[in-house]
C-alpha cells in the first residue's frame, strides 16, 4: 500500500511568488464536473458564496450556509487535483469574533480538504485574518464592493467613485495584507483604486470588476460561458449557454412529443442467448 502525501496542487507560497510576475488565472466552480473541467486551465478555483445565486436561485449572498459551502467543497476538490481551492465562508459564519471565524475555516478545511478560506473585509478584520493565519488557515481577503454588505449598501453598488471611499478600501486592503492574508479579491471598484491598490500590497490581487492591472482575475464560471440572459458590464461572454441549453431543451421536447426519441439505436433489446 502506497501513502499519498503529497499534493499537486499548487501552494498558496507559490500564489504569492507570481506577484507582479506571472498573472493568476481564477475562476469560481461549484460542482465536481466543471471544476474537472477548470483544473488544467486555472491557478485557482473559488467556491464562491455566489453559489447561492448561481445555483440555488437565492437573490443574494445571504442565504447561503456554511453547510452549502461545504457540500460544493467537497465536490470541486472530488473534481480538481492542480489547482489552488478557496472556499468562501458565508455570511454569518466569521464576523462576530476571530473564534467564530476559526471554528468555521477549521469546519470547512477539515471537511473539504481545500487549502485556504476567503472573508470579505467586515469590521474587525485584520484580527480575524491574523488570528487565522497564525493557527495555519491561509486567508484570501475580499474588499470593495462586498456581496454579503447587500442590505447595508442597498444593492450591488461599485465602489471608490469619492475619495473618502478610495482612502478607506485602499486601507482595508493594506490591513488585510498586514494581517498576513495571501491574497485579496478586489471586486466592483473604479479601476484607478484596483491599480493603487495593487501597487501597495506586497501579496497578489485578484480581480473581478476592477482593473488590468490586478495580478489575477477572476469571474463566476456560469457568467463568462453566458449561462445567462444577462451579464454585468465587467464579464467577458466566452459563449453562450443559455441560448444553446434553451435549444438543445426545446428540441428535445419537440422529439419526445413526435415520438421520434428515442429511436431504434437509443433503446436495448434482449441478447440473442
Ligand atoms: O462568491 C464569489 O463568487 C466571489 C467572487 C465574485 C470573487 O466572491
Amino acid at each position: 500500500m502506497s501513502l499519498r502525501t503529497r499534493s499537486s496542487r499548487l501552494s498558496v507560497p507559490q500564489i504569492i511568488s507570481r506577484k507582479g510576475k506571472e498573472k493568476i488565472v481564477c475562476l469560481t466552480a461549484y460542482s465536481a464536473p466543471m471544476a474537472a473541467l477548470l483544473d488544467a486551465h486555472v491557478d485557482l478555483i473559488l467556491v464562491g458564496d455566489s453559489v447561492g445565486m448561481v445555483v440555488h436561485g437565492l437573490p443574494s449572498t445571504i442565504g447561503v450556509t456554511l453547510e452549502m459551502m461545504i457540500m460544493h467543497g467537497q465536490a470541486v476538490m472530488r473534481g480538481s487535483e492542480r489547482a489552488l481551492v478557496v472556499i468562501d465562508l458565508p455570511f454569518g459564519s466569521y464576523e462576530s469574533s476571530p473564534a467564530h471565524a476559526y471554528a468555521s475555516a477549521v469546519r470547512v478545511m477539515q471537511q473539504t480538504g481545500c487549502q485556504a478560506v476567503k472573508i470579505e473585509a467586515c469590521e474587525g478584520i485584520a484580527e480575524t485574518v491574523a488570528f487565522l493565519v497564525q493557527r495555519g488557515i491561509p486567508v484570501v481577503g475580499h474588499v470593495g464592493l462586498r456581496p454579503q454588505a447587500v442590505n447595508t449598501d442597498g444593492g450591488f453598488k461599485t465602489k471608490g467613485h469619492t475619495a473618502d471611499e478610495h482612502q478607506r478600501i485602499l486601507n482595508d486592503a493594506r490591513q488585510v495584507s498586514a494581517a498576513g492574508a495571501f491574497a485579496i479579491v478586489v471586486e466592483g471598484v473604479v479601476a484607478q483604486l484596483a491599480d493603487d491598490i495593487t501597487r501597495a500590497i506586497a501579496v497578489p490581487t485578484i480581480g473581478i470588476g476592477a482593473s488590468s492591472a490586478c495580478d489575477g482575475q477572476i469571474l463566476v464560471v456560469d457568467d463568462m460561458l453566458g449561462g445567462f440572459a444577462w451579464t454585468p458590464r465587467f464579464v467577458r461572454r466566452y459563449a453562450n449557454l443559455h441560448t444553446l441549453i434553451e435549444a438543445s431543451v426545446a428540441a428535445y421536447a419537440m422529439d419526445v412529443k413526435s415520438a421520434d426519441f428515442p429511436n431504434s439505436s437509443e433503446i436495448y433489446t434482449a441478447r440473442k442467448a
